[in-house]
């Protein structure tokens, strides 16, 4: 078993994750053990409901202690918290209560930001089951849901009390899915450096093929590096934002296209990194070399790396239409960090290497989106 742990000052809280295959199959004990008598209330993405494990494990979705979470970025918001509070407070919960997240993403930043909130605050246990919410989302405490006004708008830090992470979950998750978490993998090799970025580059079959070892591995590597950065910078007054490599732009592109399913946040962070490496080389912040390499994994993966090409389904959407008029300044400006003077982006300057500029005016974000899609 790989652990790390995370130490935070401003709640004076350390925690482990615990990464191991199989390890899903201990998680009633594991998380019994951290309740220390308290009730148990687990938050489950519905949609795991369907897979043969999960049922084996957790029961029916009407089995006691467990709540369904619909996941999706488009039910991220208030509605959906306030009907989860509501559900949860009619389960008797008391300040000893625990709450456990089983799920992706979506579900952990809703139970996270439930689990901050009711009754003023109670403990929380991360099960994450995909490997964008593995490598990022389940560690670190950011919690929250969307607003009509942007993403991750309204949330608060809550730091859970262990992150229990089985790569072996991940041979179930549909492919999009798996691919779009290996964007946030890549961004994290971008900005880890050489060693891991390497080393994903090295270990590119066995994480294609899900090895759950080989997975294990990368999710360990990514967490630590991900665990070291919130244990310098908590609360994102400075280098944490670098996790934000390939955000401002992915964001405003999945704003545009509406949160309909056919864009996921990892394929946006994806064209975001590209858009960012190519912003970057254009100021001559980063070498053509150290700029290829990174267009090149982006490739070898399989992402999307173009904003042409990204999108799917019956939602698909036109970027040439969205890119006209205002729309794309206003999702721009819908970034939590947007400041008067401008935007703030996350610079690629080589693998390991970044600088985070601020002020940088919204005009000249939007021409590159638009010069990007128009020399695709
Ligand atoms: N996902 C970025 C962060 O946790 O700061």
């Amino acid at each position: 078993m790989h652990v790390i742990r995370v130490v935070v000052k401003h709640q004076d809280h350390s925690y482990d994750i615990n990464i191991k295959p199989g390890i899903f199959k201990k998680w009633r004990e594991l998380v019994v053990e951290c309740a220390r008598g308290g009730k148990i209330l687990s938050l489950v993405d519905r949609n795991l409901m369907d897979i043969p494990a999960f049922q084996e494990e957790c029961g029916s979705a009407h089995s006691p202690g467990l709540l369904m979470v619909t996941p999706g970025e488009a039910r991220k918001n208030l509605a959906q918290y306030s009907e989860l509070c509501e559900a949860a407070l009619g389960q008797g919960l008391d300040r000893n209560s625990l709450l456990v997240a089983v799920g992706g993403g979506v579900t952990g930043d809703l139970a996270g930001f439930l689990a901050a909130t009711l009754l003023r605050g109670l403990r929380l246990v991360q099960i994450p089951t995909t490997l964008l919410a593995q490598v990022d989302s389940s560690v670190g405490g950011k919690t929250g849901v969307n607003s009509a006004a942007g993403k991750n708008l309204v949330g608060a830090f809550h730091q859970p009390e262990q992150v229990i992470i089985d790569p072996t979950l991940l041979l179930t998750l549909p492919d999009r899915e798996f691919l779009a978490g290996l964007a946030e993998v890549v961004k994290t090799g971008v900005l880890a450096g050489p060693e891991l970025f390497n080393q994903l580059r090295h270990n590119q079959d066995g994480i294609s093929r899900r090895d759950p070892e080989v997975l294990a591995q990368v999710i360990r590597d990514c967490c630590h590096f991900k665990a070291e950065v919130v244990m310098a910078d908590e609360r994102e007054t400075g280098k944490r934002a670098m996790l934000n490599l390939g955000h401002t732009f992915g964001h405003a592109l999945e704003t545009l296209a509406g949160f309909n399913g056919s864009v996921l946040h990892g394929e946006a962070v994806a064209v975001g990194t590209r858009l960012a490496v190519d912003f970057s080389r254009q100021q001559g912040g980063i070498a053509p070399e150290a700029a290829q390499a990174i267009r090149d994994c982006l490739q070898a993966f399989g992402l999307p790396d173009r904003i042409s090409r990204l999108g799917t389904g019956p939602f698909k959407p036109d970027w040439q239409e969205l890119f006209q008029g205002k729309g794309l300044e206003e999702a721009l400006g819908h970034d939590k960090k947007v400041g008067r003077q401008g935007l703030t982006l996350v610079i690629p300057k080589g693998i390991g290497e970044w600088e985070i500029q601020a002020g940088v005016a919204l005009a000249r974000v939007a021409e590159h989106l638009r010069n990007s899609l128009a020399a695709e």
